[in-house]
């Protein structure tokens, strides 16, 4: 949802700025544009299209300034053009900004400006930004060094809604001033440069030592230093923060695709998760929690939050929390939990799971729930981005950067971490049996067990061959199975544009039946022994209204007569998720892939939904 990026410091901004913007570009890619400071003046360049256009803007390689913003957009007010790219500039070409969220009084701010004289050449709501910042400079008096600092503050102390914002001044070339609010934007200190970035990864090859901003903290960068700022302008401490993530994690190294690196990074990604949270001897520690057993006792609600792809990880969550722990448990969308008035209270935990740490509805909702008095707990793959700020405690799956839009490694990551969670609340609620302790064995063979789904590649993509002109694709499963579903489902539209459903199997009688007709390719999943016998019923009705099938199944699981089974490892119910999405994740990818499409931005999403 927009990507920003900035440099300040020796060398040539315009490289860095447009090579940073590449990296970005799964954040958004309708266009994009980069503004430098030239000999006091400021030069904005931008277009509609991919940050790969830049390059072929006139005069980009003369540019020779060592500050510049830029930014890699999503649309949200105003379509992709030229004019409503970013950076902005105002009226009087003093100020240039970029801008990620949404300024949702711009109509009230776009009327007080124009009233004042300002005139609009977009129609986006970032452009009232740089011209409020001049409205405000152009009424100080006071030419000391901190007026640049004042204006850009007092215009953010009008903005409502949610922004992550870079403003360059050209009677300030030696300085850049950034600041957030409910948007994410970090901080990479360098040897007499700094960096700024939506995200850690985008300039990971740079710097590791990172500085995480607070809502409405005010920096003013400049080559050597970093002052940071609170919304009283009162000078406030920062440290660095040095970032483990090294920087080939966030290249291709070889693969086509950041989506078929992130499908293979599965092994590592949950052995990294695993940790050292499941020990040999079957115990289970997660340090940064201390739950007793009076409040998980207390509970008498567990909510998991979460939004697309994170929901479904929510789901295999709830499966475990509730037949491990016997604790209720409920999973809802981030945004339709926030307006729907959910009863919490003290006695409710709020679990929030969010790869990025930064989706707005997410945010939202867990904000809402320390209101009402729950204790909260974020799950998250980005160490200090804002639901772990917010949230009373937090966890980390270690997945490492996620570029792809569609998540694959984030997912499977989330689903070990919150079964891990669930095994610790039932040793902190001295649950113990059979179950659990297979469970765990299962756990510590799982990265060995992904690495034999991942050898199902070649029959995923032969199938997917067969089938990747279809219009309409339904998945079926029953208990986890239909979790998991949901979730090949949603990775089928999101990268290939076919129009898929996902269905409880025992649900098709009521009613999706009905657009079951000959060729109709219908995918089963079917891994909990217990269920398989019903399930395969299902796919029969189907296969007998002459639809074609893939089956995923496990090993010990005998059933013939589907177009093509694919076998996944045995492994315990609650994880089975992690080992059943992987053929689903090839499957879609390989139909991207015949279909030509560009599987890793996918058209009109963002991997970050940092707007409502
Ligand atoms: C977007 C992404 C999805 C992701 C969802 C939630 O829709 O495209 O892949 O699941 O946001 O993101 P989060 O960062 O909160 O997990």
């Amino acid at each position: 949802m927009c990507g920003i990026v900035g440099y300040i410091g020796t060398k040539k901004a315009s490289p860095i700025l447009i090579n940073g913007l590449l990296r970005l570009e799964y954040r958004g890619y309708d266009s994009a544009g980069i503004a430098t400071i030239e000999k006091n003046d400021i030069s904005v360049m931008k277009d509609k299209g991919r940050v790969k256009n830049l390059y072929n803007l006139k005069g980009i390689d003369d540019l020779t300034g060592t500050i510049g913003i830029a930014h890699t957009r999503w649309a949200t007010h105003g379509k992709p053009s030229k004019e409503n790219s970013h950076p902005h500039i105002d009226n009087s070409k003093t100020f240039s900004v970029v801008h990620n969220g949404i300024i949702e009084n711009y109509h009230e701010l776009r009327k007080f400006l124009g009233d004042n004289g300002y005139t609009f050449y977009s129609q986006t709501d970032t452009e009232v930004i740089p011209n409020l910042i001049h409205y405000y400079y152009s009424k100080d008096n006071n030419n000391d060094e901190l007026k640049f600092l004042r204006a850009v503050r007092n215009a953010c102390k009008e903005l409502k809604g949610s922004f992550a914002i870079e403003v360059i001044c050209k009677d300030y070339p030696d300085n850049m001033i950034v600041v957030r609010k409910d948007s994410p934007l970090v901080i990479g200190k360098g040897e007499n440069e700094n960096y700024i970035s939506s995200d850690i990864p985008a300039i990971l090859s740079f710097t590791r030592s990172f500085y995480l901003l607070n809502d409405l903290e005010f920096v003013i960068l400049s080559r050597n230093d970093a002052k940071f700022y609170d919304i009283d302008l009162k000078p406030i401490k920062k440290d660095t923060k040095t970032i483990e993530w090294n920087a080939s994690s966030a290249e291709k190294d070889g693969y086509d695709d950041y989506m078929l690196k992130e499908i293979h990074e599965q092994p590592t990604a949950i052995r990294e998760t695993i940790g050292s949270k499941l020990s040999e001897n079957g115990k289970c520690d997660f340090e940064d929690l201390d739950f007793t057993k009076e409040y998980l006792k207390s509970l008498n609600k567990i909510y998991i939050v979460a939004c697309g792809t994170a929901m479904h990880a929510g789901l295999a969550g709830k499966n475990a929390i509730e037949k491990l722990c016997k604790i209720p448990t409920e999973v809802d969308i981030a945004s339709e939990f926030r307006y729907r008035d959910p009863i919490i209270d003290e006695k409710t935990l709020c679990i929030f799971i969010s790869q990025s740490g930064e989706t707005a509805d997410t945010i939202a909702a867990l904000k809402l729930s320390k209101e009402k008095g729950a204790k909260t707990l974020a799950i998250s793959n980005v160490i200090g981005s804002s639901i772990t700020r917010e949230a009373d405690f937090s966890i980390y799956t270690h997945a490492g950067p996620e570029i792809a839009v569609a998540s694959t490694k984030a997912y499977t990551s989330q689903v070990i971490l919150i079964t891990l969670l669930a095994i610790y609340f039932s040793q902190v609620l001295e649950i113990n049996n059979e179950e659990i302790n297979n469970l765990k064995i299962e756990i510590l063979e799982l990265p060995k067990k992904i690495e034999e789904a991942l050898k199902t590649s070649e029959i995923v993509k032969e199938f997917s061959k067969r089938v990747y002109q279809e219009k309409d694709i339904f998945f079926l499963g029953r208990g986890i199975d239909e979790t998991v579903a949901k979730e090949g489902s949603l990775k089928l539209k999101e990268i290939s544009y076919i129009h898929s459903e996902s269905y409880a199997a025992g649900e098709l009688k009521h009613g999706p039946i009905a657009l079951i007709e000959n060729g109709i390719t219908v995918v089963g999943i079917m891994t909990d022994p217990k269920l398989v016998e019903k399930t395969i019923s299902n796919i029969q009705e189907v296969v007998t209204r002459g639809a074609k099938t893939l089956i995923i199944t496990n090993q010990n699981i005998d059933i013939n007569g589907f177009d093509m089974v694919i076998r996944i490892p045995n492994t315990s119910p609650f994880i089975s998720p992690i080992l059943s999405i992987i053929p689903l994740q090839l499957f879609s990818y390989y139909i991207s892939k015949e279909k030509g499409l560009d599987v890793d931005k996918p058209r009109n999403l963002a991997k970050s939904v940092t707007v409502e």
